[in-house]
């Protein structure tokens, strides 16, 4: 099948690189010139584990362009994989979506089956379709179909190619959208769920919050396990193992980032709002991450009295280990407030680069023993692998002070102890 996938960020990419595996012809296409150049070349512009193999496993089926509107017209099917960012009032920028309206509506002269994998607000998908016709575009032209994406980055492929299901939102009097869908996932085992537009949309934000609630509401047990002397894991343990609860997303630390959790919650919190309906517990769930920066900083203050000029490495800026992606980074945010508590702050990460201008007092280091040089502390913020296995002795020997916060609870705090080093955390004995 001939595709145009709109956009090639971490979810168009990687859209488009397994349904070129799929064995469907595509063609990425992006506004962001530089970054179709770098594809064009053979380079992969993130990091994504197996992402840059993929494509080039599939040079022969998928092509990268700027040209938008030519290769919209070629294909079939349209994947719109563009940005969805929030505003400052929490709302979804739906700017880049109506770019792609604009584009499609110039660009058909025969059928197309136009499917969101873009996350958007309830009502978006209804309303491109009725963007569509007011453009005057022919109705029998095309279905506009909602396919929400819950791919994870660090495990995009798999999640991709193994989905515990396909989330399908379409109008009801569309005939022909669901078998085209099924054409496209056929070599994909997974159960197909079949609602309304507004349906997709709403099956992605629950998700999504819903996950961010487990966060926050295990965050929120720890401090109260702190206070006792429990071992956060002991209680996760223990309750994981009820099926009803699961063991997945309940682990505790600094808070959940990246590109989507935070947006998604305070979007929901908008739609809800916008129809007169107050979500008192994504208030909470987003007030509650919003915080546990601070909580690591005040359990810190404990034992650094004052911080200024205090030299602490930060291991991690990624909002989380197998990506460079910093949006929303809970470790950005930590570095942000210790530099301006009056620290210096060296910050090390296998992947990610600092997302802001240099400062003085931040400076970002290739390796993690530079980083970690002369430190009075260090802080774990992303749980990569290889900050699971460090050797602590080595550590203690490279800094100036002997405190270790780890901030993502992914270190025996024993080892560590065992060293002489003093190790905090929070709910862990
Ligand atoms: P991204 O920022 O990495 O990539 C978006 C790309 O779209 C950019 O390269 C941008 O240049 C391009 N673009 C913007 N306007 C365009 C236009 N008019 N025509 C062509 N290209 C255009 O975004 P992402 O992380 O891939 O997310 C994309 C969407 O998928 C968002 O709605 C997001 O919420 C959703 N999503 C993301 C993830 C994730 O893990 N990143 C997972 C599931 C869903
Ligand atoms: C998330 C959803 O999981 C995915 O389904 C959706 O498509 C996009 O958003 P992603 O943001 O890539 O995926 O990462 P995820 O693994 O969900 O982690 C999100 C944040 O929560 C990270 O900052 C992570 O460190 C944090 N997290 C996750 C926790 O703090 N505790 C956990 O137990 C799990």
């Amino acid at each position: 099948m001939e595709i145009c996938v709109i956009g090639a960020g971490y979810v168009g990419l990687t859209t488009a690189a397994v349904l070129a595996d799929l064995g469907h012809s595509i063609c990425c296409v992006d506004t962001n010139i530089e970054k179709i150049k770098q594809l064009k070349r053979g380079e992969v512009p993130i990091y994504e584990p197996g992402l840059s193999e993929l494509i080039s496993k599939n040079k022969d089926q998928l092509t990268f362009s700027s040209m938008i509107v030519e290769n919209i017209q070629k294909a079939a099917v349209i994947f719109i994989a563009v940005g969805t960012p929030s505003l400052s009032d929490g709302r979804t920028d739906l700017t880049y979506i109506q770019s792609v309206v604009d584009e499609i509506a110039k660009a058909i002269s025969s059928y197309k089956t136009i499917i969101t994998k873009s996350t958007v607000p309830p009502g978006t998908n209804e309303n491109i379709d009725k963007m569509l016709k007011e453009k005057g575009v022919d109705p029998k032209l095309f279905n506009v179909v909602s396919n929400p994406e819950f791919l994870r980055e660090g495990t995009a492929i798999s999640d991709m190619i193994k989905p515990d299901k396909i989330v399908i939102g379409k109008q009801q009097d569309d005939q022909k959208s669901l078998s085209i869908l099924k054409e496209i996932y056929k070599s994909i085992t997974a159960p197909f769920i079949v609602t309304s537009l507004n349906g997709a949309e709403m099956i992605k934000y629950t998700s999504n919050a819903f996950l961010a609630t487990k966060i926050s509401f295990i965050n929120e047990i720890a401090r109260i396990c702190d206070k006792y002397n429990v071992n956060i894991e002991d209680v996760t343990k223990g309750i994981g193992t009820d099926p009803r609860i699961s063991p997945h997303f309940l682990s505790s630390g600094i808070g959940y980032g990246g590109s989507c959790f935070p947006k998604d919650v305070r979007s929901l919190e908008y739609s809800a709002l916008d129809k007169n309906v107050t979500p008192l517990l994504l208030q909470a769930v987003q007030a509650v991450n919003q915080s546990q920066v601070n909580l690591y900083i005040e359990k810190l203050s404990a034992f650094i009295d004052d911080f200024s000029r205090k030299t602490i490495a930060v291991l991690g800026v990624a909002f989380k280990p197998n990506t460079d992606d910093t949006r929303y980074s809970p470790a950005v945010s930590l570095i942000e407030k210790l530099s301006s508590l009056g620290c210096i702050v060296q910050t090390y990460d296998p992947k990610a680069q600092l997302p802001f201008e240099k400062v003085e007092t931040v400076s970002q280091h290739a390796k993690l023993e530079t980083a970690i040089m002369n430190a009075d502390c260090v802080i774990i913020a992303t749980d990569w692998d290889e900050f699971k296995q460090l050797n602590w002795l080595k550590i203690k020997a490279l800094m100036k002070g002997d405190f270790i916060l780890d901030a993502r609870n992914c270190i025996d705090p024993q080892v560590v102890r065992e060293t002489g080093l003093t190790y905090i955390g929070v709910a862990r004995s």
